[in-house]
C-alpha cells in the first residue's frame, strides 16, 4: 500500500511550500541593540507607556485613532481588515510618533486552510507536521496584516475535562516541547523580518492546563518541583527556539496569579530560563487580579504586573490609565518600564515593521492553495489513530457499498475544532463532501443517513461518524461529563444490533470516554478534530489508501472519575496491577482485611482505557531484540539504545517507535516511565529494520531534592516500543 494522496503542486503553491519545507538551522538573532537604545532614549514616559497597551480593535472610529496618533497604543489584536490596519499604521507612523503597531490575532492552528487541532498534531509525533502546519498558517495570516500569533499552547494538560486540552500538545513534557518548538520554528521562520513570518507566543506561562477539576481558569497547586519537572521544560525548548514571545496564564497558583507573580516573571522566566522577549497578559489577566482578590483595584493591579515584569497588558488599559501616576509615586521604576519597552521595540525591529510596517496587498493570494490543503490533508493523516480493528474490518474494500451515518459525517463547522476565527465552514471538505463530489471517491458506492434506516441492509459496512461539536472543546468549555453526548451511543448500538460490521470513525477535541462504546464497534478511528482536509483524509485511510500511523497525545481514561491518570505518574508504595477491578458480584462476600490493599479504584481499576502512544496500523509491527551499546554510561556521555523492528504484515506502514527510562531510585521519585525519543519509522510490507536512539546523559537529568537539574548516578530501565504500555523487553543501565 503506498500514499498516493500527494497530487500535483500548482507552481506558485509549491514555491509557498517549498519555504515551508526548507529545514534551516536558527542563525543569531541580531539583537538591534543600537536601534532600540538610541529610540528609547527619545521616548517621553508617555510614549513608553503607550507601547505597553494592547488594545482589541472594535471597529475603526476616531477614539482609536486619536489614541493611536498621541502612541497610547503598542498593539491591536483582532484587526482583520489589510485597509484598516494601513490605516492605523499610518495613523502611528506618519502622524503619530514613528513607532509601528505590532497586529496580533490568535491563529492557531490554521489560519484559512485549517490543520487539524494541536492535540491531532501531537497525535503524529512528527515535528514536521507541527512546523508546516504552523508555517502555511503564517503565510496565510501575514497576508492579511497579522505579524503576531498566540501559539503555541504548551500547557501539560492531563486532564480530558478541561476543554482547552483541545489546544494542548498533550500530557507529555517531551512531546509538547519538541512539538511546540516546530510550531515556533514555523510561525517564526529563520527570519522573523520576512513578510510571511510572524511572531509566536508560548502560553500560558504557567501551570494553566492544571487547573483544578479541569474547570478552566481554576486555581493550580503546581510545586516547585513539578513546575520545573514537568510544566516547564516545553517553555524552555521554547525560549531555546527563539520564541519571541510568552503569555501569562489567568490561573493562580498556590495563591498567586503569574501576571502578578514577580518571582515567576523575573526569576523564573527571566533568570533561570533566560526570556528576552515580550512577556503580555493574557486577555484582562492583570484586571482579573482583583476578582481574584490579589490586587485592590486598578491601580494596584497595574502595580503589581509592571512590578512582576509583565510587560504587555492585553485588553484592560490599566498600564496607560495608571502606570504614570506609579512611577510619579516611586511604586514603579522606569528602569522597569524600560526594560519592557526595550523588548517590545526589539519585537517590533525583529518582525521588520519599522522598515516595512505596511501589509502589501499580494497579487496572489497564498490561502487555500493546492499547497496548504495537501499539507493539511497530510496533517490529518498522520494525525488519525486507529484504536481498534477487530477481524480486520478496516482497510475497507472499495468494492463494499457502505452506509454512513452520524452527525460527524458531514459537519463542515465542527470538523475544523475549537479556536478558529478565520476558518471558513464553505472550504471543509467532509467525509460526506468528498463522496459526493471528489471525483478520487467517485466509484465508492455509499447511503448516508442521520438516524438508522432501512438502507442499511443492502450495505456491506456501516461507517458511523460521531463526536463532539466543536464548542464543546477549547476555552472555557470544560465538561463534567466526557462520554458521547445525546443520542449518539444509542444510535451505535442500534446499528450493531443489525449484525453488520460497524466502523467509528470520532471526530472530537479530547479523549471521550468511549469505554462503553467499544463493544458496538469492530473498527474505531479515532480524529481529533482533523480541519479543512479531514473528510478525505478519513477516506483514504478508511480505504486503505493511506495506512494510520498517529499514536496517542494523552491516556484515554475507563471512566471521568480515574482523571487524573497520565502515563508518566510517580509509583505509589502501593502499585496495583493495571486492570485490577475488584468490584464484581462476589464483593459482598469479602470480609474487610487490610492485607492486599493496592492504589486503584474498586471499579475502574488503575490502568487506562488507552495507554499513551497507542495507536494500531494496518500493518503489524514486532520489536526484538533491545540492546544497549554498553551496560553503563558516564555523565556527560552517551549510550545508544536499539531494537530490531520488524514489519511482519504484507502492508507498508509507518511505525512511531518510543523509547521510555525510569529512573528506579532517586533524591526524589522519578516517574515509572519517561519518554526520552520517538522515531517515525517507515517500514515496507515484510521489512526489518534496526532502530537506533542515542541517549545522553543530560537527558537523564531532572530537578532532584536540591532544585538543582542533573542527572543522578544509579540504575536505569530503558523500553523500545508501540506505546508507553508494551514492549517486550526491557533492559538496565548504571549512570556512573
Ligand atoms: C484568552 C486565551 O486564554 C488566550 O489563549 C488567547 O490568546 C487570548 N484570549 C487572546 O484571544
Amino acid at each position: 500500500m503506498k500514499n498516493n494522496h500527494l497530487l500535483p503542486f500548482k507552481p506558485f503553491a509549491l514555491l509557498v511550500l517549498l519555504l515551508c519545507i526548507t529545514s534551516y538551522s536558527y542563525s543569531q538573532k541580531p539583537d538591534y541593540r543600537y536601534e532600540v537604545e538610541s529610540l528609547l532614549s527619545e521616548m517621553t514616559l508617555d510614549e513608553k507607556i503607550g507601547q505597553m497597551n494592547q488594545l482589541n480593535f472594535e471597529g475603526l472610529n476616531d477614539e482609536l485613532l486619536q489614541k493611536v496618533k498621541r502612541g497610547e497604543v503598542g498593539s491591536l489584536l483582532n484587526v482583520t481588515d489589510t485597509e484598516v490596519i494601513n490605516i492605523l499604521q499610518k495613523a502611528a507612523i506618519e502622524n503619530g510618533n514613528g513607532i509601528p503597531l505590532v497586529i496580533a490575532r490568535d491563529v492557531i492552528h490554521g489560519y484559512k486552510t485549517i490543520f487539524p487541532i494541536p492535540l491531532g498534531q501531537a497525535a503524529s509525533f512528527d515535528p514536521e507536521v507541527a512546523r508546516i502546519g504552523a508555517c502555511v498558517a503564517a503565510a496565510e495570516a501575514s497576508e492579511h496584516g497579522i505579524r503576531w500569533t498566540f501559539a503555541p499552547m504548551i500547557d501539560i494538560a492531563r486532564d480530558a475535562r478541561w476543554g482547552r486540552i483541545a489546544e494542548s500538545l498533550g500530557e507529555d513534557p517531551f512531546l509538547s516541547a519538541l512539538m511546540g518548538a516546530a510550531m515556533v520554528r514555523g510561525f517564526q521562520g529563520e527570519d522573523l523580518s520576512l513578510p510571511n513570518n510572524i511572531a509566536a507566543c508560548a502560553k500560558h506561562f504557567v501551570g494553566y492546563g492544571a487547573a483544578e477539576g479541569g474547570r478552566d481558569y481554576n486555581s493550580t497547586s503546581i510545586t516547585p518541583l513539578a513546575l520545573r519537572n514537568t510544566y516547564l521544560p516545553p517553555f524552555q525548548k521554547a525560549i531555546d527556539e527563539g520564541v519571541a514571545t510568552v503569555m501569562t496564564s489567568f490561573n493562580d497558583n498556590d495563591g498567586i496569579p503569574t501576571s502578578g507573580n514577580s518571582y515567576l516573571l523575573k526569576d523564573v522566566l527571566r533568570q533561570e530560563m533566560e526570556f528576552r522577549g515580550v512577556v503580555v497578559s493574557d486577555w484582562n489577566s492583570v484586571g482579573e487580579m482583583i476578582t481574584h482578590g490579589f490586587a485592590a483595584d486598578g491601580k494596584d493591579a497595574a502595580m503589581l504586573s509592571a512590578n512582576a515584569g509583565l510587560d504587555m497588558e492585553m485588553n484592560t488599559e490599566l498600564y496607560v490609565t495608571h502606570l504614570k501616576q506609579l512611577v510619579q509615586e516611586g511604586k514603579v521604576s522606569v528602569a522597569d518600564i524600560d526594560n519592557s519597552v526595550r523588548y517590545i521595540l526589539q519585537m517590533k525591529f525583529r518582525l521588520g515593521l519599522f522598515s516595512n510596517p505596511y501589509v502589501k496587498i499580494k497579487k496572489t493570494s497564498v490561502v487555500y492553495t493546492d499547497a496548504h490543503l495537501q499539507a493539511a490533508k497530510e496533517a490529518a493523516l498522520k494525525s488519525a489513530i486507529l484504536l481498534k480493528n477487530e477481524n480486520n474490518t478496516l482497510p475497507l474494500k472499495e468494492t463494499q457499498k457502505i452506509a454512513v451515518f452520524g452527525p460527524m459525517a458531514d459537519a463542515p463547522y465542527d470538523q475544523l475544532g475549537t479556536w478558529i476565527f478565520d476558518g471558513e465552514a464553505n472550504h471543509t471538505v467532509t467525509p460526506i463532501g468528498a463522496l459526493k463530489s471528489d471525483k478520487a471517491y467517485e466509484n465508492i458506492k455509499f447511503t448516508y443517513e442521520t438516524a438508522l434506516s432501512p438502507s442499511l441492509k443492502d450495505a456491506d459496512v456501516a461507517v458511523v461518524f460521531l463526536g463532539e461539536e466543536s464548542k464543546l472543546s477549547g476555552e472555557a468549555s470544560s465538561l463534567s461529563d466526557i462520554n458521547l453526548r445525546g443520542t449518539q451511543s444509542a444510535l451505535l448500538k442500534e446499528i450493531k444490533a443489525t449484525g453488520k460490521p460497524v466502523v467509528l470513525v470520532i471526530m472530537a477535541g479530547r479523549p471521550l470516554t468511549i469505554e462503553r462504546d467499544l463493544p458496538y464497534a469492530d473498527a474505531v478511528l479515532y480524529n481529533f478534530h482533523p480541519g479543512t482536509m479531514g473528510g478525505p483524509a478519513i477516506l483514504d485511510l478508511l480505504f486503505g489508501r493511506a495506512n494510520p500511523s498517529g499514536k496517542l497525545p494523552v491516556t484515554f481514561v475507563r471512566e471521568v472519575g480515574q482523571i487524573p491518570l497520565y502515563y508518566n505518574h510517580n509509583n505509589t508504595g502501593r502499585p496495583a496491577p493495571d486492570n485490577a477491578r475488584t468490584l464484581n458480584a462476589d464483593t459482598k462476600d469479602v470480609k474487610q482485611t487490610s492485607v492486599g490493599d493496592v492504589s486503584h479504584y474498586l471499579d475502574s481499576g488503575k490502568g487506562p482505557l488507552f495507554p499513551f502512544g497507542f495507536g494500531l496500523s494496518y500493518s503489524r509491527f514486532e520489536y526484538s531484540e533491545l540492546s544497549l551499546s554498553s551496560p553503563t554510561i558516564s555523565m556527560n556521555d552517551s549510550l545508544i539504545v536499539s531494537v530490531t523492528l520488524r514489519n511482519t504484515s504484507n502492508i507498508d506502514g509507518v511505525e512511531i517507535a518510543q523509547l521510555y527510562v525510569r529512573d528506579l531510585v532517586g533524591s526524589i521519585i522519578r516517574p515509572v516511565k519517561e519518554l526520552k525519543g520517538f522515531q517515525r519509522v517507515s517500514l515496507n510490507a515484510g521489512e526489518t529494520k534496526i532502530v537506533t536512539f542515542t541517549l545522553f546523559s543530560d537527558d537523564l537529568a531532572f530537578y532532584g531534592i536540591d532544585l538543582i537539574r542533573k542527572a543522578e548516578p544509579g540504575f536505569f530501565d530503558v523500553w523500545i516500543g508501540g506505546d508507553s504500555k508494551t514492549s517486550p523487553d526491557k533492559k538496565r543501565f548504571e549512570l556512573k
